[in-house]
């Protein structure tokens, strides 16, 4: 990766999005950040005035390619190396409809148009992957949110096979990592691979998702690029 990394972050504005652009920013990367509601991102324009470009926009609506293609001219002399979005369902009902997956469908031509290097999408340990080993406990709580907020899980299923499976993303250098339960506190160790893996645990810190994504922006590797891994804080 050059030395002045852009990413563009979506779903910026969570709690897990706002620890990662911070890491991104002190690590020393530039960060445009779309999102519906930049007001969400509080002083971080203010702090690093030079790197972080809040931009107001929609994942819906018949604009949808033409704000992102503004958005991406944000840093004119440091084209975007790396997309990373946390984008997911923060209302959840039973009957909600998201927008996620034909988002991804919409922007991944604008990203091979702008030859972006790395993209970086969360999804969820429902969605089941060839590798991870069966349990009762996954297995329940796929159930529960099956039950509880079935379309919500049925969309960052259909995230996964996007990537996955279309011929969208043929060409750029994806990885969509899996997540259980998200939740606060310190980085940890984090571990990626498929579920069952040895120390393997239920969930991930916020703060675990943003120094995984930074490194792996970082570090250049394929481990797994055009994969679907599962990143969870090891015990
Ligand atoms: N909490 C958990 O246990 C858990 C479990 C599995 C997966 N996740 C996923 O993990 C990610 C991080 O979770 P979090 O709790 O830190 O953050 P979060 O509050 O769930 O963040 C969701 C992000 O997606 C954006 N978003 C949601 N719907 C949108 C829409 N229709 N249009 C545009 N943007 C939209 C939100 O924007 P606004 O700020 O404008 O709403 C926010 O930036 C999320 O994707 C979440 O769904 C969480």
């Amino acid at each position: 990766m050059p030395d002045h990394t852009t990413v563009l972050l979506l779903g910026g504005t969570g709690p897990a999005g706002l620890i990662t652009a911070r890491v991104l920013l002190e690590r020393g990367h530039r960060v445009v950040a779309y999102a519906r509601n930049p007001v969400k991102f509080g002083d971080l324009a203010v702090t690093f005035p030079a790197t972080f470009i809040p931009v107001q926009g929609s994942i819906e609506g018949p604009t949808v390619e033409h704000d992102l293609s503004s958005a991406l001219l944000s840093f004119p002399d440091s084209p975007l190396s790396a997309v990373v979005s946390l984008l997911g369902p923060n209302t959840i009902s039973w009957g909600g409809s998201y927008p996620f997956a034909a988002f991804y469908a919409r922007i991944l031509p604008v990203l091979k148009e702008k030859a972006v290097k790395r993209v970086m999408v969360l999804s969820t340990f429902s969605k089941w992957v060839d590798g991870d080993q069966f349990s009762l406990g996954r297995s329940l709580a796929v159930f529960l949110v099956t039950v509880v907020v079935p379309s919500a899980k049925k969309e960052m299923v259909a995230i996964a096979d996007l990537f996955a499976t279309s011929n969208l993303a043929k060409d750029i250098e994806w990885t969509v990592f899996r997540v259980g339960g998200v939740v606060d506190g310190d980085k940890g160790t984090v571990g990626a691979g498929y579920l069952g893996s040895p120390g393997f645990t239920w969930s991930i810190t916020r703060t675990g998702i943003a120094a995984w994504v930074a490194d792996e922006i970082e570090s250049g590797s394929s481990e797994w690029v055009g994969k679907v891994p599962y990143i969870c804080n090891v015990g």
